[in-house]
């Protein structure tokens, strides 16, 4: 996936993420989206209409819209703290920042919520059993011990794959009875917030959602036979580099470049230094055939926003273009 280092540096050149408030159109908008999709993964659907219903009331009516505010609030409170740590140079992940996600995401819904289940489990639909109860505590350290390891800035790429790595095993240690979907989506979006990227928004609809299984099925393979009985943390650590994970980096890098987009289109817009223009507008600027454009937009030569079914850019946001004339 080309472009990511680069669209990286033009948001760092314009100011940065912006901080994570809802008066900041586009992470509002990342928000309510992540929520929408990340409950819809889960399986369950709540309109635009219905989530805006909810924040403005602050008071869930039934349990879809309970899942859907607690999911907000998480990831919100989540991501400031990431945030606040991109400002300060700080790193803090443990145990108990991911337990007290799981316990946001279930409060009100699950009592069990923010504790490591005690029984077996099975994951609907996979075919790797994850780790038996007595094993989760240490299966979750070689998670906090991997996250930390790569903590360093190694560049954009090995971010990536150190974050699907870490998704990946995470989702097959299934350390809590319920939720371990949104947990994990929250902890790899706070990974990502961390390092200076908005967070991702996976898809919930059925093509995305079955991508996003079988990169976490491609990615468990290696974690099949270990979980059966704790191999210790050296072990544990060795088989991790046998993950498979192209399929899930290639989500998690398809879906940031997505939202770095959305996030530099914001910023240059309330600058005033560009207006969008329909995709076809573009090309034709250019002189290019009218769906070349769609090309050069899928292989992230320019930096694009759908709004509706519709692809808009500009002529100045090709991103090499961008990367001269921004970066001053
Ligand atoms: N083959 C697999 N290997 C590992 N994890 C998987 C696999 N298939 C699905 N999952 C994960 O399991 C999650 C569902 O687990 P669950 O505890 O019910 O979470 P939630 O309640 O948030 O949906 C999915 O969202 C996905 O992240
Ligand atoms: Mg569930």
């Amino acid at each position: 996936m080309p472009g990511l280092s680069e669209r990286k540096r033009i948001l760092n050149s314009i100011g940065g993420l912006p901080p994570p408030e809802v008066v900041n159109k586009e992470w509002l908008h990342i928000l309510k989206e992540e929520t929408r999709n990340s409950v819809l993964i889960e399986g369950v659907f709540v309109s635009e209409d219905e989530l805006e219903e909810v924040l403005a009331r602050g008071k869930p009516m039934k349990k879809s819209q309970a899942e859907a505010f607690n999911y907000y609030r998480a990831a919100k409170y989540f991501y400031e703290l990431a945030f606040q740590g991109l400002q300060t140079g700080e790193f803090m992940l443990n145990l108990a920042i991911v337990r007290q996600i799981n316990k946001m995401l279930l409060e009100g819904i699950d009592g069990n919520g923010g504790a490591f289940r005690k029984g077996d489990m099975k994951i609907a639909g996979a075919k790797i059993s994850p780790p038996p109860g007595v094993d989760i505590d240490q299966w979750m350290k070689v998670h906090k011990q991997y996250i930390l390891d790569h903590r360093e800035d190694a560049g954009d790429t090995a971010a990536m794959h150190e974050i699907a790595v870490q998704h990946i095993l995470f989702e097959s240690i299934h350390p809590f009875s319920d939720g371990n979907g949104r947990t994990g989506r929250i902890v790899t979006n706070y990974l990502l917030v961390y390092r200076g990227f908005p967070p991702i928004i996976l898809k919930g609809d059925d093509a995305s959602k079955d991508r996003y299984y079988r990169a976490l099925e491609a990615g468990d393979q290696a974690l099949r036979k270990a979980t059966k009985g704790f191999p210790g943390p050296e072990k544990a650590s060795a088989i991790l580099q046998a993950i498979n994970s192209a399929p899930m980096e290639n989500m998690i890098l398809e879906a940031s470049r997505t939202t770095l987009d959305r996030m530099i289109v914001s910023i240059l817009e309330a600058r005033g230094d560009i207006a969008l223009k329909p995709a076809r507008a573009v090309a034709k600027t250019l002189g290019f055939a009218a769906d070349s454009m769609r090309t050069l937009i899928n292989r992230g030569k320019f930096v694009a926003v759908k709004r509706g079914k519709d692809w808009f850019t500009h002529e100045k946001l090709e991103v090499e273009t961008l990367t001269k004339t921004v970066a001053r």
